[in-house]
């Protein structure tokens, strides 16, 4: 436990995790994310953060769309392929089954409860920030009728492939 409260409260809240993934020209990529929050209702807009460190930045600041796969309690294994790795050193594609999606995003078959998205703005304020904000809108969705969502404290034995 983290005896700093900052650290304390937001890991408390226990985020729900999900897999962004995106497809530029040749280049695919994706990363495990827990900075993620719907961000306006009417209009619906969602917001995701990506470190810019990650090999996923290069290519999701590129892209039109984004894909936001909704795990489960069931995939502690992809969320370890896909955060625990960098796409700088391995293909995290090779492997998993995925198919191509709008604009060549990669939808993993294993993750039915996706959201796919067209990307509306990239917010780099105040730029010394490590992550930039990726807001997009929503433009296929599919949601399984209902699901135990994997948490940050399930995945708290992963280290990310990259830091931030
Ligand atoms: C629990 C956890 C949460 C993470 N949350 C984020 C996040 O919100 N945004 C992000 O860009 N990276 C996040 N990461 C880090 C990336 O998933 C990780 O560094 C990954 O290996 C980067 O892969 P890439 O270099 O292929 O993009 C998280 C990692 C873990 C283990």
């Amino acid at each position: 436990v983290s005896s700093d409260p900052f650290d304390r409260l937001v890991t408390g809240m226990d985020t729900a995790m999900v897999i962004v993934t995106a497809n530029h020209g040749e280049e695919r990529s994706g990363c495990l994310v827990g900075f993620h929050t719907q961000c306006s209702i009417d209009p619906k807009r969602y917001a995701v953060w990506i470190s810019k460190a990650n090999h996923t930045h290069g290519v999701a600041v590129r892209a039109e769309h984004l894909a936001l796969h909704v795990l489960t309690s069931a995939d502690h294994a992809l969320a370890e392929r896909f955060g625990g790795q960098t796409g700088d050193e391995v293909d995290k594609f090779a492997g998993v089954e995925w198919e191509p999606g709008p604009g060549g995003v990669p939808l993993l078959t294993d993750c039915p409860n996706r959201v796919v998205t067209r990307r509306l703005a990239l917010v780099d304020e105040p730029p010394d920030c490590d992550h930039v904000c990726v807001i997009v809108e929503p433009v296929e969705v599919v949601a399984a009728s209902s699901f135990a969502p994997l948490r940050f404290d399930d995945v708290r034995d992963i280290e990310p492939g990259h830091d931030a």
